[in-house]
């Protein structure tokens, strides 16, 4: 597929999708997020994938859904095309995702950051959920993600005011994991993905689904998928693998 809104590169075992519409701040529209899933469906269905960076540019990982588009939708429109709805293909990718965000991430690009694993924020990231200004209000999961993320009294401020946040206070509030110099973002994202891309796929795979279960479920129930999870992983062969390299002294090989 020939993508014009996203620019899709692999370097080793990490997928690189860098949204690219950089006269509109990478506003997302219907042929981005089609773009984008299309090349999610690209990297998932290839086994020698290990980790996926979703980028912007230096001055906008992404400035929210296209204002222009949406401008004239009317409410048949949103809900009989179920606006909204096909974003949320980025929560369902099975393999670890990271965020590298530089500049701004509003509204809609927030919300697609949150949907990744974790966040990597330049010095220059700015988050926010603007779309009160607009009249209407997040509609991609901001109000929920944003609140676990943050906590209620931050979120909901930011929700009601649409007032944005730097990367200082973003890592302070646990929004984003770290910062870094926005000049090293790229090189250290590819970094940490290398790492993921080398351990073994269906354990980190096995560990991004029992972390995210930590959302969704009672802390007795998170337990016991864990526990079970974590015993079927003595059947795999990476298991043996990773613990016979400790023993021996050597890095662990685990492809295959
Ligand atoms: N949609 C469409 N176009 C956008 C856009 C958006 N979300 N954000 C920026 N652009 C366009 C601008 O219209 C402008 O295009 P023109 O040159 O053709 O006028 C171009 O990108 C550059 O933008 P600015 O001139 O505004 O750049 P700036 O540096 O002065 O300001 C900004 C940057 C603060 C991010 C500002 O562009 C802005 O406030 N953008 C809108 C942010 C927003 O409200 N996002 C929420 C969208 S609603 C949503 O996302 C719903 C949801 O939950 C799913």
């Amino acid at each position: 597929m020939a993508y014009e809104t996203i620019l899709l590169e692999v370097d080793e075992r990490v997928g690189i999708i860098r949204l690219n519409r950089p006269q509109a701040l990478n506003a997302l529209n219907a042929q981005l997020i089609n773009e984008l899933n299309a090349a999610l469906d690209v990297l998932e269905n290839d086994r020698a994938i290990g980790c996926i960076i979703l980028t912007g540019s230096e001055k906008a990982f992404a400035a929210g859904a296209d204002i222009k588009a949406m401008q004239s939708f009317t409410y048949p429109d949103t809900y009989l095309d179920d606006y909204i709805t096909s974003w949320e293909r980025l929560s369902r990718t099975r393999k670890p995702v990271i965020a590298a965000v530089a500049g701004f991430a509003l509204g809609g690009g927030c919300e697609l950051a949150m949907m990744c694993d974790f966040i990597l924020a330049a010095d220059t990231a700015k988050f926010g959920q603007p779309e009160i200004k607009l009249g209407v209000m997040p509609g991609s999961g901001g109000t929920q993600r944003l609140t676990r993320f943050v906590g209620k009294s931050k979120a909901m401020e930011m929700c009601l005011t649409g007032r944005l946040m730097d990367a200082v206070e973003a890592e302070r509030s646990g929004l984003v994991s770290r910062i870094i110099p926005a000049a090293e973002l790229m090189t250290e994202a590819l970094k940490v993905a290398k790492v993921i891309a080398g351990m073994s796929l269906p354990i980190a795979m096995q560990t991004k689904e029992a972390v995210n279960r930590s959302y969704e479920t009672s802390l007795a129930e998170g337990i016991r998928f864990e526990r079970r999870v974590f015993q079927s992983q003595f059947g795999l062969a990476h298991q043996q693998e990773g613990m016979s390299a400790f023993i021996e002294k050597r890095p662990p090989n685990f492809k295959g």
